[in-house]
């Protein structure tokens, strides 16, 4: 069934009736789902979907969405991400996004920032609304805290990268742990910065809790201004190597929290998650030849961009997800060519190996298994 719009909710429906081989029988040919569906747009057998029930627009740029889950939702770990299906122009398009809620919450909060190639994200900012019926994956992603918190904690998170950041405050401190707190979070200006007012609230409430906003574009005598560097760090929290970080956020704030740590030989104190699409590393000497999609017989001239891009500027719609190499949704047999990862450069021979086509683009002549 469509993702669409709430019409009608009737909630108590025997999923074992429902099940049934009987009832499959009297609504032949087509499937119960999808009488059921015309009652209650949130009803699946096996599949995740969830009602908007709130919409806030805490900055210009983003939406926050609290969503009702139906009853096949499994829940999350703080730190996790979940693919988000949206009905666009008749199209699903599925992108993956981290909770800011709490486990322990009933309903789920995503916030969305607007991103200029974001297709779900620039859709969802200006229309979401509540009523709306979404699909959603099962959560996944390793950039969790262990399951028993460690003592001090460095919470690093740039824009969008907040929210996994906000699930993981939000639990701990609901939790009552105990130990420091930083959390350091890189806005571009005042207007910009999500969870503003609740993380003012929690700092002044929780003693353990030291709350710093960095504006990357805003300076002023009160602002802390800038990017993350050793000097910035050191003025903020003293000594990092007492703590266990936890970074989210664009590509330069992982690098430079990865320089820093490196450097001081502590990388298994820091946990990152890259939030944002990569800059992709598009080399024009790669752009040779032609890139074939055996399955499909379609073939385009390499122009050096990603297999996705390439694919999809073909004609051909392959699954994909965050665009990012985070979800390997997008994951295809290559059966011949040498590709290169636009994000680290690292460039390999391949014969017959799964890839990630979002982040890596051929080099020279290549044939994909689609
Ligand atoms: S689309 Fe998510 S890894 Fe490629």
């Amino acid at each position: 069934m469509a993702l669409g719009y709430l019409r009608n909710s009737p909630r108590r429906i025997t999923r074992g009736l429902l099940d049934s081989q009987f009832v499959e029988s009297l609504v032949s040919p087509n499937p119960v789902e999808r009488y059921i569906g015309l009652l209650d747009p949130t009803w699946s057998r096996r599949d995740v979907r969830a009602e908007v029930v709130g919409v806030d627009r805490q900055t210009p740029r983003s939406v926050t969405l609290t969503l009702q889950p139906n009853s096949n939702w499994a829940g999350f770990v703080p730190g996790q991400h979940v693919g988000l299906t949206v009905e666009i122009d008749g199209v699903l398009t599925t992108r993956y996004y981290s909770p800011a809620s709490r486990p322990a919450d009933k309903r789920l909060e995503l916030t969305i920032s607007a991103h200029p190639a974001g297709k779900v994200s620039n859709f969802l900012v200006k229309n979401a609304r509540v009523g709306m019926i979404l699909g959603l994956s099962p959560a996944e992603g390793e950039f969790v805290l262990p399951s028993s918190p460690p003592g001090e904690l460095l919470l690093i998170s740039g824009g969008s990268g907040i929210t996994p950041m906000m699930s993981i405050l939000r639990t701990l401190l609901g939790d009552e742990h105990a130990a420091p707190i930083t959390f350091l979070h890189y806005a571009r200006t005042g207007r910009d910065a999500l969870y503003r007012e609740e993380l003012e609230r929690l700092a002044a409430e929780y003693e353990n809790l030291n709350l710093v906003t960095v504006l990357t574009r805003e300076t002023g005598p009160k602002l802390i201004s800038g990017r993350l560097s050793r000097e910035q760090l050191k003025s903020i929290h003293g000594d990092h190597a007492n703590a266990e970080a936890y970074v989210c956020g664009p590509e330069s704030l992982i690098a430079a929290a990865e320089s820093i740590w490196s450097q001081d030989q502590l990388e298994d104190k820091l946990h990152t998650e890259l939030f944002s699409l990569p800059e992709p590393l598009v080399v024009t000497e790669d752009a040779v030849g032609s890139v074939r999609f055996t399955k499909s017989g379609v073939e385009v001239a390499n122009d050096g961009q990603s297999l996705l891009v390439q694919a999809e500027q073909g004609g051909l719609s392959p699954r994909h997800g965050c665009r990012m190499g985070i979800c390997h949704t997008c994951v295809c047999r290559l059966e011949s060519g040498t590709v290169r990862n636009v994000r680290t450069g690292e460039v390999k021979t391949v014969s017959n190996e799964l890839v990630q086509i979002c982040v890596n683009a051929p080099v020279g002549d290549m044939e994909i298994d689609l």
